[in-house]
């Protein structure tokens, strides 16, 4: 059976307790978390940076942590969240002068390398770069805020995005990001996806085992 993977977007933790909140959506079963990065230029908004993930490893929490780029001028920071602990970083294809040097950057530093693509931005953006890849995340709402809703069209594009990655490198995991919940999961899972971030659907309650055990039922998992 195909392997799925739940990613809890910390966007939508409280982050006067974010560790705790992190240990306990990974007790409840989870398996990646995403880490938002955001800095008021690429986005109209601004968490945080590698100082609170070098924190957080700091405090014991030694799942994956994927790191999603949403800033502007990447590079200076890949150093900086490899050595402090992420397992992926991802970042956005205008946010770089340079695509190829960043992902190499990236994969010099240890980490998984990734791209992410917005929803009005073409597939073929990747053609040059799939050899280099580790993930491709595909938006499924316009980056910025968690609780959004699921832009429909994006199934079908992660449906095709599925088959350029069984046919140029079916290494590549192909995560979704924006919206997701456990109503459109299983479209969102048949079209393609093996990863799925999930911000406000997870963390809008206390009982988080709940909702991923809500969603590994949906999932057959
Ligand atoms: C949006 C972020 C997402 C977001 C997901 O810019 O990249 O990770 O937090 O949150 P939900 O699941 O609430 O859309
Ligand atoms: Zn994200």
């Amino acid at each position: 059976m195909k392997k799925f993977f739940i990613a809890p977007s910390i966007l939508s933790a409280n982050f006067s307790k974010l560790g705790q909140d992190i240990k306990d959506v990974l007790s409840a079963g989870s398996d990646i978390i995403h880490f938002d990065v955001m800095d008021n230029h690429y986005v109209p908004n601004l968490t945080f940076g590698p100082m609170v993930l070098k924190s957080l490893r700091q405090d014991n929490i030694i799942a994956p942590i994927d790191v999603h780029l949403m800033v502007d001028s990447v590079d200076n920071l890949i150093p900086l969240f490899a050595q402090s602990g992420a397992t992926s970083i991802t970042f956005h294809p205008d946010s770089s002068k340079d695509i190829n040097k960043t992902l190499s950057l990236i994969r010099r530093y240890g980490c998984k390398s990734g791209l992410a693509i917005n929803p009005e931005v073409p597939l073929s953006i990747l053609n040059n770069f799939m050899d280099q890849l580790d993930i491709i995340l595909l938006m499924s709402v316009m980056p910025g805020f968690s609780g959004q809703k699921f832009i429909s069209s994006i199934l079908n594009k992660i449906f095709k995005l599925r088959k350029m990655i069984d046919k140029y490198n079916s290494k590549i995991l192909l995560e979704v990001d924006g919206g997701i919940n456990i109503n459109n999961i299983i479209d969102v899972a048949h079209a393609g996806a093996d990863i799925f971030v999930m911000g406000s659907f997870i963390f809008e309650t206390k009982n988080y085992k709940k909702k991923i055990d809500m969603i590994k039922n949906k999932l057959n998992m």
